[in-house]
């Protein structure tokens, strides 16, 4: 599987200009870039201002395709500009938006059916780990965000998960490779059980938290995941640059 590197924007930057130069300079830096899947989710008024030239992704959807839904957006809109990705279950949605499981499983199926990749968030609280809750926490987000969703419908769903420990978000302490490995193993155990291990196998498991150009490598060598989720760093071309180059020639060793 090619490694898959995600740059999610959040809120960011808060002009066009800003986000045209920081698209155009990824796009760049990552233009002889062989076998890495970049995927840029920029905030949803920029989707159809970017240009071509790097895959892009959004950041949240709604659950219907159209209708009487003030504010929202739907996946055939994201479909139509060309989107291929959506993140769905950032805890950052479920913190602040109230999003719950039931919400993220509508929104699973949604992007399916609209042909969208989702990119499925799930992670622990700093207080769920402390508890050695951080496996109840991580299978009752992937069970419910997958329920109904059927064995058939998964196999071509292009369905990637984000493994992103809550108190690794933003603090600059990221998670260890060997702790990320632990839970990517879990994720996958999990899927097995719910889909069989031939479906389980080829879904991608991706690392998000306080990811740098330091240690991008190391989830995908030693935690043996597929990709990368990347907040901050994301912002800063440079450092982006370097991750998706971190990631060019590495295959996970897990699978
Ligand atoms: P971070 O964010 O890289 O800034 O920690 C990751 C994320 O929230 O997806």
């Amino acid at each position: 599987m090619k490694p898959l590197i995600v740059a999610n924007w959040k809120m960011n930057p808060t002009t066009l200009k800003g986000a045209k130069l920081l698209f155009n300079s990824i796009k760049r830096g990552v233009k002889n870039v062989k076998n890495v899947k970049v995927v840029i989710c920029p905030p949803f008024v920029y989707l159809p201002l970017l240009g071509g030239g790097l895959a892009l992704g959004a950041q949240n959807v709604f659950w219907e395709n159209k209708g009487v839904f003030t504010g929202e957006i739907s996946p055939t809109m994201l479909k139509d500009l060309g989107c291929q990705y959506v993140i769905i279950g950032h805890s950052e949605r479920r913190r602040y938006f109230g999003e719950i499981d039931e919400v993220i499983n509508k929104k699973i199926k949604a992007a399916i059916s609209a042909g969208l990749n989702p990119i499925l968030c799930v992670g622990e609280t700093a207080e769920e780990r402390e508890k050695g809750n951080t496996g109840k926490a991580l299978k009752r987000q992937l069970v419910s965000a997958l329920k109904n969703v059927s064995s058939s419908r998964l196999r071509v769903s292009g369905l990637v998960i984000a493994y992103e420990p809550i108190w690794a978000i933003g603090s600059g302490k990221p998670c260890s490779p060997d702790e990320a490995m632990g839970a990517g193993i879990f994720l996958r155990k999990c899927l097995a059980g719910l889909y069989g291990r031939g479906v389980s196998e080829k879904i991608s498991i991706i690392y998000g938290g306080s990811v740098s150009a330091k240690n991008a490598a190391s989830y995908i060598t030693q935690a043996c995941l597929q990709g990368l989720l990347v907040g901050g760093a994301s912002l800063e071309p440079k450092e982006f640059v370097k991750i998706v180059k971190a990631a060019v020639g590495l295959v996970d060793g897990c699978s």
